[in-house]
Formats: C-alpha cells, sequence, structure tokens
C-alpha cells in the first residue's frame, strides 16, 4: 500500500476513533446479531477480522467461538479496542497491528476471516481478500460486509465523491458487480450474499468521520445531498428529515469459501 494512502488513514482513524466508537450506529445489538448469524460462528473456530476497528463485531464474536484475532493499520482503534475487551473482561481475544494487503499470519491459520466497511478505504481490496483467502484453513470461510456502491458510472463516480469529502480516506464503494467479480477472480465461491439497505441520519454519519455543522465539509456535503434528492443522481436515497437528512446505504453482506482451483495449463 502507497505510504500516503496509509498515513490518511491513519490519521483519519486517529482523529476519529472516539467519535467512530460514540457514533458507531450500524453496531446496535440488531445489528450486530443478524451478522453474527450470517457469519454461521461454530464454537470451535478462531476468528480473524480484518480492520477490525474498535471490534464491536469481534468482541460480539469472542463468547460464541475459540479465539478471536482482529488486526488494524491504525493503533488508536487497536488501543479502543483493547479498552473493550478489558471492560467487557474478554480473554479469548487479541489483537495486532497490521496491514491488510500483507497480513502478519502463516497459511491456512483462521476458521473464518472477516472484514467489515474497510474494503472502501483499501487502494487494493483485491490484495486484501487474496490475503485473506491465504490466511484461511482449506475448509474456511470468509465473511465480508461493506457498502455496495451505484452501478451506473456517473451516480458511481457523484457517490464516491460525496463519500471522499465526508472522510478523506475514502477510495471506492465497489458496486454489487465489482464485488462479485473481484470474488471470481479471486477464487471465492459466494455461499451466501444479502444487500440491505441501512437508512441512517447524516448528522450523526458526519459526527462519526469528525465533523459537525460548522464544518466547510458538512456544509458542502449536506449540499450535494440536498441536491441529489430530486432525481437520486447519487445513489444516497436522501430526504429530509427535520433539520437532518435521512441517508440509505446499500450493505452487502457475503460469506464465501474457497472456489475450484484451477490448476495452470487448463
Ligand atoms: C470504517 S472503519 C471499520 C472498522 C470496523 N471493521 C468496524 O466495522 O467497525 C475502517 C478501519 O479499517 C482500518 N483500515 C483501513 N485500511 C486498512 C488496511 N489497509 N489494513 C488494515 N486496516 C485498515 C482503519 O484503520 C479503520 O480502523
Amino acid at each position: 500500500m502507497s505510504s500516503e494512502h496509509q498515513q490518511a488513514v491513519q490519521e483519519q482513524f486517529t482523529r476519529t476513533a472516539e467519535a467512530f466508537a460514540k457514533f458507531a450506529t450500524r453496531d446496535t445489538p440488531a445489528d450486530l446479531a443478524q451478522r453474527i448469524e450470517f457469519a454461521e460462528l461454530r464454537p470451535d473456530d478462531t476468528v480473524l477480522d480484518v480492520a477490525c476497528g474498535p471490534a464491536a463485531f469481534l468482541l460480539a464474536v469472542a463468547p460464541r467461538v475459540r479465539f478471536v484475532r482482529g488486526v488494524d493499520l491504525t493503533p488508536e482503534m487497536l488501543r479502543q479496542a483493547r479498552t473493550l475487551q478489558a471492560e467487557r473482561g474478554i480473554t479469548n481475544a487479541a489483537f495486532d497491528l497490521g496491514e491488510a494487503e500483507k497480513l502478519p499470519y502463516a497459511d491456512g491459520s483462521f476458521d473464518l476471516v472477516s472484514c467489515q466497511f474497510a474494503f472502501h478505504h483499501m487502494l487494493r481490496p483485491d490484495a486484501a481478500l487474496a490475503e485473506m483467502r491465504r490466511v484461511m484453513k482449506p475448509a474456511g470461510r470468509l465473511f465480508l460486509v461493506d457498502s455496495v456502491g451505484p452501478e451506473d458510472k456517473a451516480a458511481a463516480a457523484r457517490h464516491n465523491h460525496i463519500e471522499q469529502l465526508r472522510d478523506p480516506s475514502h477510495t471506492l464503494t465497489l458496486s454489487l458487480s465489482g464485488f462479485r467479480g473481484m470474488f471470481s477472480a479471486r477464487k471465492l465461491r459466494i455461499e451466501k450474499q444479502v444487500v440491505l439497505d441501512r437508512p441512517r441520519s447524516f448528522n450523526k454519519w458526519m459526527l462519526r468521520a469528525g465533523h459537525d455543522r460548522s464544518d466547510a465539509s458538512y456544509k458542502e456535503v449536506r449540499r450535494l445531498l440536498e441536491e441529489s434528492i430530486a432525481d437520486d443522481r447519487a445513489g444516497f436515497g436522501v430526504s429530509i428529515d427535520g433539520d437532518d437528512l435521512r441517508i440509505v446505504h446499500q450493505e452487502g453482506m457475503f460469506l464465501l469459501g474457497r472456489g475450484i482451483e484451477i490448476e495452470a495449463g487448463q
């Protein structure tokens, strides 16, 4: 990964680590339960969560499996994760500093390898996916959750522009066909797939990225979203909600297994 981009990610998530943990509205008990059920955890599983952030998911998973491990690029996020771990008295979890594109683990180490809401911060999500596949056991599963962007090119460009204004470490929200193409290129078979509408408060979404109403970025992102209401040209399904806006992210959940290996020469 380019060190410039790595720095942008670390700056963003060091600055916002507390706000992120506080306003992570997508980690309600119901959302976590839904993801846990989808991931089909087994009591003997050893789980790796890549780009784990403050580890809301991983620490909810820990009591149901043998061991969980989180890896993230941002030390401050790992500090939040360890604090939460201590508060909950969880003993079967560990956290490491590391890059998704170069995971510090041996081949075939984990039963379940997950990554949530982080591919859209990476320059090479396909490289992270290859690493996740490498460290997964031969019969292991890969669990991926991320926002899904519009298929239409112009809408996708507007969508990503808005995301980047809000958070400079945003790279690209992949479309569903983008995700599926990447899985197939990495020889991963889709066992289960679901795409859900996730309505959220614009104000909280901005606070989570460290912006309040007085920021220039807040004003510009809000202007662009309001401009998109009539024709949904940026794919956020915006509507007015009092002095807030209601926006809708599409969220994709995928459970993947190893696909058939194609031998060289075949
Ligand atoms: C939006 S947060 C998501 C955190 C967590 N997965 C969650 O769902 O709450 C993105 C996280 O990805 C981490 N991250 C981004 N790019 C990364 C990379 N290439 N390798 C490791 N971590 C990365 C950031 O440090 C940050 O903690």
